[in-house]
């Protein structure tokens, strides 16, 4: 019987590189997990720090700080280095003119080494630096993902949920588009227990209060921005969900989650990168779900794919 050891690689140890490297040895998903960091020091010291909770841990994980070398037998290399959020910057976007030679370089040195894994792609603006990483990487486009709108997505479902006193995996609501101000909601395909979100806000009047859908997008789009502006960086729920991807590619889950992917044509999108349902598994981004939106959200979703590709000519690609 062979087994094939998996492995992963972290590029940047900031506080989403390093949460994320932790989550996936607490949840166990990989045999080796390696960080790489400009600053050297950073990288082995939190590697350090690492194995050592492996006594506690559920299984044996190999984490250490390594180099580009490692990125040769990588099964999945995730990319959370980014520049700094500008001072009192309230757009992802802001952070594109910085984050753009810093990607280049990571990408340039990955693919030097000759890896043919999937990238798991975090900085931001992610859906700009995901067709980034795709065009400069030369990887077929499954193996190219984006954190996307997963974690806006899982945000939207714990407000749901906290509305209704329910656990938040009883409900299923997709945002999709920018991982930003454009992204929409598919009201038209969100449900709790089965039956739709529409439904159980007119059903609920006590517990829906006058909370209207826009109010719920509005604050889905804020919450990354509630928790930046207090303590200067989120990286709990950007870890646990860039986690949750690559548990799908490591263990073939084919779980369906909205990362940004490369469209061709699906919802009438012909090239941009965003985020849309995706049946993730082994092999990247397995299958693009065209769920069913309403004319408004198809509109928005084009407008948000519209606005992203606006960026792509000041790549330098
Ligand atoms: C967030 O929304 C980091 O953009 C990520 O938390």
């Amino acid at each position: 019987m062979s087994f094939k050891e998996s492995k992963v690689v972290i590029v940047g140890c900031g506080n989403v590189g390093s949460t994320t490297a932790y989550t996936i040895i607490n949840q166990g998903l990989a045999e080796e997990v390696v960080l790489i960091d400009v600053n050297k020091d950073k990288a082995y010291a939190e590697a350090l720090d690492m194995a050592h909770s492996i006594y506690f841990m559920n299984r044996n994980i190999n984490v250490h700080e390594g180099d580009y070398s490692d990125c040769k037998d990588a099964d999945i290399v995730i990319i959370t280095a980014s520049a700094p959020m500008p001072k009192d910057s309230k757009n992802r976007l802001d952070m594109l003119a910085p984050s753009i030679k810093i990607i280049k370089s990571i990408v340039g040195s990955v693919m030097e080494n000759g890896f043919n894994g999937i990238f798991v792609v975090v900085s931001n603006p992610v859906d700009i630096m995901t067709y980034m990483v795709y065009k400069m990487s030369g990887l077929p486009k499954n193996q190219i993902i984006g954190s996307g709108t997963t974690l806006d997505s899982a945000r939207l479902c714990c407000e749901l949920a906290e509305m209704y006193g329910l656990d938040s995996k009883s409900v299923s609501a997709y945002v999709c588009g920018e991982h930003g101000d454009s992204e929409i909601v598919s009201w038209h395909s969100a449900v709790i227990g089965g039956k739709s979100v529409e439904n159980v806000m007119a059903d609920n009047p006590d517990r829906t209060k006058d909370i209207t859908r826009e109010d719920l997008q509005k604050k889905t789009i804020q919450a990354g921005w509630d928790i930046f502006n207090r303590k200067g960086n989120t990286c709990y729920g950007i870890a646990a969900s860039t986690t949750a991807i690559c548990k799908s590619i490591l263990f073939n889950e084919n779980h369906i989650y909205p990362v940004t992917v490369g469209l061709e044509g699906q919802y009438g999108i012909k090239s941009a990168w965003l985020s849309v349902p995706t049946i993730i598994d082994r092999t990247g981004a397995k299958e693009i779900v065209e769920i069913r939106l309403d004319p408004e959200e198809e509109k928005a979703l084009k407008k948000s794919a519209e606005l992203l590709e606006s960026f792509y000519g000041d790549l330098g690609l």
